[in-house]
Parts: C-alpha cells; structure tokens; sequence
C-alpha cells in the first residue's frame, strides 16, 4: 500500500467498539484513491478478517455500475468492511442487502428520520440518496476469497457540496436533519450491528434479513424500468426479492402468465 494509515484519534474507535472482528483494526486515513481498491490491496498482504478502511476523503471513490462517488473532505462517511473468511455464494450475495438495511437502522437511530432502500441499495430519505454500498467480491484461486464492503454515506455535506448534476437527487443527514453528526460515533454503532446481523445471517441464513430487507425496500410493488449490465431495457412490476437477492418482476409482456424475471444487477428507476 502506499499510503500509510494514521491511528485514528488515539485509537478512539478501536476502544469504543466492543465487536469481535469488525472495525479490529481500522486503518484510517486522512485521503486515500478509494477505500474500496485499498480494501483489496490490503487483503492480498494478509490483513485479518473483518479490517476496516476508512478515510477523510477519496481522490478516486468507486460508484455502482463504473460511476465515480463523490468524496468530499471532512464531511462525510467513506469506508470499507474487508471480509476475507470465505463465505458461501447465498450469504455472499446478501451482504450488499445486508449492509443497507443496517445502514438504515443505524441512520434511523441516530437522526429519527425515515429511511428506506431502493433495491438493491440506495440509502434514501425523502426520495432522495443518502448514501451508496459498492460490494466487490474476487477470488484468486480455491483459497484466496476477498469480499470488500464499500460504504459512502453522506453526513454532514451540504447543497453546496455536491456538484451541480448530483444536487437535484442527493442529500445528506445534516441537510434532512438541519443539524451536525459525529462521524465516528455513527460508525461505532454500524459496525457493531453489522457484525451482529452478519453472524446472524451465516448461523441462521436468510430467513430474517429478508423480511427486513422487503419492509425497508421501496422498490418493491412499485412499476420499474430496469436498465441491465447487457443495456437492455425491462419495464415492469416488482413483485419479490429472491432468495439470491435478485430483484423479481413481472414484466409487462409477462403480466397475464406471470413469469418472474430475476435482476441480478443493474439500474432501477421507480416509474410512476
Ligand atoms: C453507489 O454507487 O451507490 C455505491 C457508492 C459506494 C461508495 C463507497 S465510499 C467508500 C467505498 N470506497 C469506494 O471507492 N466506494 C465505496
């Protein structure tokens, strides 16, 4: 890595947290490309499961679907969960899932708004996103599984903060709430539920997640147009989350025998 980490504010957060692996340690810097690609260089010398890179501001912040996240300095939330302990394609294919229903009930803790989640992980208050979960997971070879859980949430930024083509859809908890956060605390909290609700879900499986997941999820019942990885343009009803996470729909050629169609990945607009 080239960048060095700087020990946060006197290991500040390494006491507040009370978790087994998540968050032990966290490498914080003061501005990094992207937590994410630190993430995986990070995993290939070895760090331990459940390390955590956080960082002031990203040069280079990673967005679903190739896009750039914005990071600006000092305001708000950029960091990444390294997961380095294999775990199977079903539980793998939840933790984005996962991440953001945690995301929100912390975010609802903290602040008293309401949050919800536009499939499969746009943190949104009042309709517009609060924040974003990009999930990597790579395998070299049988033994060398890395998963790395990106998270950008938006704290304390204000309208001024976000370019011009970003501020018409984005916000923040400061701009929601008119008032300021504590970066660390709230990270102090995710971290803990995260590793909660992750145990949960590799010891019991989907069964819970799933029904938190579905009363969070916006995108649900709603009319949507799915823009695919393939560039092909699906209009239809979502109906279910699958037991892979896919999104199900019924699309409009589908609606009289019902066929579900699975979405993987991809862009969900809500149509009205
Ligand atoms: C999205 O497009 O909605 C996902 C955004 C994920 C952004 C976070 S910020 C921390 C981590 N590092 C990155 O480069 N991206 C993720």
């Amino acid at each position: 890595m080239d960048d060095l980490p700087i020990p946060l504010s006197k290991n500040y957060l390494q006491s507040a947290i009370s978790t087994q692996y998540i968050g032990r340690p966290t490498l914080y810097y003061k501005s990094v490309t992207s937590t994410n690609t630190l993430g995986f260089q990070a995993a290939e010398i070895g760090i331990s499961h459940g390390t955590v890179i956080l960082a002031d501001h990203q040069t280079a912040g990673k967005g679903r679907l190739g896009r750039t996240w914005h990071s600006p300095e000092n305001k708000n939330l950029y960091f990444s969960i390294v997961l380095t302990k294999p775990s199977s394609q079903s539980v793998t294919s939840w933790i984005p899932l996962l991440t953001g229903v945690v995301l929100a009930e912390c975010l609802e803790s903290i602040s008293a708004l309401s949050i919800s989640l536009k499939w499969p992980n746009d943190v949104l208050c009042h309709e517009k996103k609060l924040g974003g979960i990009l999930c990597e997971a790579r395998q070299k070879g049988a033994s060398n599984w890395v998963c790395v859980v990106g998270i950008g949430i938006n704290i304390n930024c204000n309208k001024d903060d976000f370019p011009l083509e970003l501020s018409p859809t984005a916000t923040s908890l400061a701009i929601e709430s008119h008032r300021e956060y504590h970066c660390h605390d709230f990270l102090t909290t995710f971290l803990e539920k995260f590793e909660r609700k992750y145990e949960h879900l590799l010891n019991a499986g989907i069964h819970d997640l799933r029904s938190q997941y579905i009363l969070r999820c916006q995108t649900l019942e709603q009319s949507v147009l799915v823009h695919d990885m393939a560039g092909t343009q699906l209009k239809g009803q979502a109906v279910s989350i699958g037991d892979d996470g896919a999104l199900e729909i019924v699309t409009s050629e589908n609606s009289k025998s019902g066929i579900i169609t699975s979405i993987r990945s991809g862009d969900v607009f809500h149509v009205r």
